[in-house]
Order: C-alpha cells, then structure tokens, then sequence
C-alpha cells in the first residue's frame, strides 16, 4: 500500500523509485507488442522531449488566455495545423482533453444551437464510438443508432430515413474504432446538409493518420472538412500524432457553429467565466507536450510514420489471412487490424497472445457480429510486426489444445462482481467469455460494480 500523505515528505529519489515499481506492472507502452491504449512512433527523444515541453507549461493554467498567452498561441497554433491537414483553411477550433470531451462538445454545440427543442435528438451509425451515446446521457439527448450495412460502414439511406424534425446532429467515423473503416462521409454529410442538420466527422482515431494514408496512395474516401456539409470534426492528438495523453482538437467549420460550444456565466460574485470546453481550470502541460511533438515530428515525419504504420498493418493482416482458425473480419483499410474467429475460442486466443507478450483487445459480440480481436497498429509495430505470424500460429495452436472456455453455470447479477468472482475464474479468457455471454445491459451492470469495487481507497 502506498501513504499519498505520509507524517514527513519522503526523498525524491525514493519517491521516484517507488513510482517506477508500481509502472512496472502496467503493460509496456512502448515496444510495438500492445495494440490498444497507447500509440507509439518509436522515435528517439521524442519521450525526452515531450516531457521537458510538458513540465514548461505544467503549472500554466488555461482558464484565462489572457494571463497565460503562451497557451493561447500554442493552442492556436495546433488548431491552425489542424486545420490545414483536415480542409478547413477558415475553420476555428478548440483543445480538448481528449476525444470524449471532443465529441460531448459537438453535440453540445449542435444542441444549444437548438434551444426551441425539447427533445434534441443525434443520429450515429452503430459502429460510433462510446462517446456519442456517453454525450447523449450526459446532455439529455435522444440518440438514434442506424444499424451499419454488411461492409460495416454507416448506411447513408437509413440515415436519412433515422434524420428527423428534431434531429440536431448526424455524425459519421474515420475511421471506426472497432473495425477501423471509414464511413462515407461525403454521403452523410450531404444528406445531412440537404435536411439543414449539423454533421460531425469523428476523426479522434484516425484524424492524424488518415491524410497521410491518403498522401501516400491508399484508396480511402475524403472525410474532413473539405467536405460540403461536414460542420465539424475532432482529431485526437494523443492518438496518430503520438502526443502524450490529454490532447485533442475540435473544429467547426465556421466560427457561428462554434459558439454555441462555449460557456460562459456571470450570476455569481466571482470571475466572470468563460470556458470553451469541459474543464475550466486546465494544464498546460499537455497542450505544450503536444506542440512539442508536432514540431519535433513535423509533416515529412507523419507521411514516413504512416508509411511504416501501413506496411505494420499490411504484414500483420497476411498473417492473419495466412493462419488457420482466424480470419481477417474487416478490410485492414486504415490502422486496424481486426480477426474473428475460424474455429478458435477468441478469448482464449487474446489470453494466449497475451502470454507470449502481444497484448490485443478482446471486443464482444454485438448484435449480428460475432466476437472480434482489435489491434491498434502504430508506427512502433513496424519493428516487430514479422515476428507476429509465428506467435498467432502458436498461440492458436495452444488455443486449439486448450480448447474453448467452459462457463459455469450461473444466473449472473450485478451484485455477484466482486474480486471473489473473479477469482473464480483463470486469465481474463474466462472473465470475457462471462461478459460476452451476457447482456449489453448485465454487462454494463457488471463492469460498473465491479469499477466501483476496484475504485475503493486504501
Ligand atoms: C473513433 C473514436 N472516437 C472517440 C474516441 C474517444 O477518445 P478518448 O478515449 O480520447 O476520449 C476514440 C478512442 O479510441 C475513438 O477511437
């Protein structure tokens, strides 16, 4: 157990010491062997860097551009940078802390835009990031999910048939996280615009990578904001532009559609507020980290990143292609690469994976698909991605010998997630087998309890 607030401060070092025990259990950010959570370009110093940008403005608070103008800049500048990768040459934009945050004020916009609705409602294709559906509750909007056709993109005549009277927002993804496709956007977004509603490109995942994937040749459709009819767009900057977490990027393409995103209060004795995103009080240690990379890495830098990111994915997909009892379950179009099962249980695939020291990300079945493995691909793979089809042969060899998990029987309720549960069962295999078999809603229900028992001071 660590004592945040000892009787007497302790010595730097061993602080530092301690720190670097307790990291040492996390799965390695670095290394090209985790395909989730974390996006490494592998480049020499740019760790060293970022983290001397980060302590510069750690104590600069973003609440008042006018005090701190060094943020102010900064932030303008990466909007500005932004904008000249995604089309929008007059678009204006604001620094979030990450792609939810983006995505909540997008749909705020669009529904204080609205203020003679009593029921705004968004429309979002059912491959669309958690964040929409988690903006809906926060913002009491309806939420229409248009179900995705069979090549898993959004469906742009169901779209308009789900886009009503007090529809405020149709979004569409670049790619989608789950499958990593990119939908049409130029379909939704004229449909949307023909119908006079806002249409949000979420680009968190892909928003950096995508052009350059375009640049060198891929044949991906347009999808930011040099499309008629986007309004706006997010792009992450701790994803594809490898900067540390907490950074992302809003834009709309008009500084009128923006404003509505803004909030600002005078009913009370103190400051007059006014905050164009979530926190008030915010760091400006992210956003200087992120200026940081942009700057270290540059243009030329993100066109070769991208390179080795598609020659990952490329080499990575034949391997699944190539591997008996797995299939590729969707076009390894962007920087996913995701497989299905051909005769393995999934689940203990990802833990056999896991064991030999590749960390993919299990993903359970969802209406009419079946469960799914995610790998998120980033540069850093390309030094390891031949080494990957004889770990996948051999881990789908000791799947196959292992043999598919066998759940107990059991008539699961929420209260039941507790560590003794878990125990119950070995390797996450068995804890995702139990989630998949239940219920969106029991599955929420559980993850939920159990968050909240792990969530527990010591
Ligand atoms: C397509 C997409 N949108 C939004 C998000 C949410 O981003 P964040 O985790 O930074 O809030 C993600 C995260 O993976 C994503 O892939």
């Amino acid at each position: 157990m660590i004592d945040a607030l000892p009787d007497d401060g302790i010595p730097a070092e061993q602080i530092l010491a301690e720190l670097r025990e307790m990291r040492a259990g996390d799965l390695p950010t670095h290394g090209g062997r985790l395909f989730a959570y974390v996006y490494d370009p592998a480049l020499d110093g740019l760790d060293e860097l970022a983290e001397a940008a980060h302590a510069l403005s750690a104590h600069v608070n973003g609440l008042d551009p006018t005090a701190f103008p060094s943020l102010l800049a900064m932030e303008n500048a990466l909007v500005g940078a932004a904008a000249r990768l995604l089309g929008g040459d007059r678009a204006v934009g604001s620094v979030t802390s990450g792609g939810t945050e983006s995505i909540l004020l997008a749909v705020k916009a669009a529904r204080d835009a609205r203020p003679d609705l009593s029921t705004p409602r968004i429309v979002v294709p059912s491959t669309a990031h958690a964040a929409f559906a988690k903006a809906a509750h926060y913002l009491r909007v309806a939420l229409d999910v248009v179900p995705v056709g069979a090549d898993l993109r959004a469906d742009p005549p169901a779209t308009a048939a789900a886009i009503r009277e007090d529809t405020v927002l149709v979004a569409g993804s670049a790619p989608s996280y789950a499958h990593g496709v990119v939908d049409p956007i130029p379909e939704l977004a004229a449909l949307a615009a023909e119908r006079n509603v806002r249409m949000h490109v979420d680009a968190c995942f892909g928003g950096w990578v995508l052009p350059y994937l375009r640049r060198l040749g891929a044949g991906l459709p347009e999808f930011d904001l040099a499309v008629p009819g986007v309004t706006s767009i997010s792009v992450d900057l701790h994803k594809y532009a490898y900067a540390p977490k907490g950074v992302s990027i809003l834009m709309h393409r008009t500084e009128e559609l923006r404003r509505p995103q803004y909030f600002a209060y005078a009913g009370w004795p103190g400051y007059t507020m006014v905050n164009p995103v979530v926190s008030s009080t915010r760091s400006g240690g992210p956003i200087a980290a992120a200026l940081a990379t942009l700057r270290a890495i540059g243009d030329n830098g993100y066109l070769a990143l991208a390179a080795r990111t598609r020659d990952a994915v490329a080499t990575l997909a034949a391997a699944v292609a190539n591997t008996e009892g797995v299939r590729l379950f969707a076009p390894p179009e962007t920087t996913v690469v995701c497989l299905a099962s051909a005769g393995v249980d999934l689940f203990v695939l990802a833990d056999e994976l896991a064991a030999r020291g590749w960390h993919t990300q299990p993903q359970m079945a969802f209406g009419d698909l079946p469960p799914t493995i995610h790998l998120t691909v980033t540069a850093a793979v390309a030094a390891t991605a031949g080494e990957f089809a004889s770990a996948l042969a051999d881990a789908v060899a000791a799947t196959r010998a292992r043999g598919p998990i066998e759940l107990p029987e059991l008539d699961l309720t929420p209260e039941m997630a507790t560590p003794e549960l878990l125990a119950r069962f070995e390797g996450m295999a068995a804890v995702n087998s139990m989630l998949n078999a239940a219920s969106p809603e029991l599955r929420e229900a559980l993850v939920t309890a159990f968050l909240s028992v792990l969530q527990r001071p010591e």
